[in-house]
């Protein structure tokens, strides 16, 4: 079976105050047929190089979006890194194909707990209605949108939970290399 690549678009401001997610990057750094794109480290200055981004989409299978969820979103460089990436003509739009058929994949982290996710919860909706533009802006592209692969907890999350969280992580992208 032919080897699939894995993108990884990997944003977090504080990378040396993160626990969980350079935890899971760090457990998927060495894995064959995966690129990891680090955005604050890449672009400082939020110049992104949006050629060199749409061509290392081109040659991906599935592209994973990876942060912790800020404001029920992801951090700021994450939407730059759409916003100017995935421009009309290349990921939508007429002759907009570029990304049809490629899979599309969050994997964040939550400070709340999954129970604050819900109608009578702190958040008040579940995740997954939350993520809807993630979800949207797939369907859009062509592209097929897969269950998020989520750490709920992540504020207090102790170290053993973290290391299993990261050991699913690898088995997953694994997994997408070879699907
Ligand atoms: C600016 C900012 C916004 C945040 N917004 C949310 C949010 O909307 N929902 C949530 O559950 N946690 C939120 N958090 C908590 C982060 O998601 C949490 O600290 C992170 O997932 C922990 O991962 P790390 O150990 O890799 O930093 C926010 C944190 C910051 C700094």
């Amino acid at each position: 079976m032919p080897a699939r690549t894995v993108l990884i678009i990997f944003a977090h401001p504080r990378p040396r105050e993160s626990r969980v997610n350079t935890a899971l990057l760090n457990a998927v750094r060495d894995l064959e047929h995966v690129i990891i794109h680090d955005l604050y480290n890449m672009y400082p200055d939020f110049d992104i190089d949006v050629h060199y981004e749409q061509r290392a989409l081109l040659n991906t299978d599935t592209l994973v979006l990876h942060h912790p969820v800020y404001w029920y979103s992801a951090p700021s460089i994450t939407k730059e890194w759409e916003d100017t990436v995935l421009e009309r003509g290349f990921a939508y739009g007429e002759n907009g194909d570029a990304l049809v058929g490629k899979n599309m994949l969050l994997a964040i982290s939550c400070g709340g707990p999954e129970h604050a996710y819900a109608e009578h919860g702190r958040n008040r909706y579940p995740l997954d209605i939350l993520l809807k533009p993630f979800e949207q802006t797939a369907y859009l592209c062509g592209m097929n949108y897969h269950e998020p692969f989520v750490t709920y907890g992540a504020r207090e999350i102790n170290n053993a939970d973290i290391e299993q969280q990261a050991r699913a992580y690898r088995e997953l992208i694994q997994k997408l290399t070879k699907a």
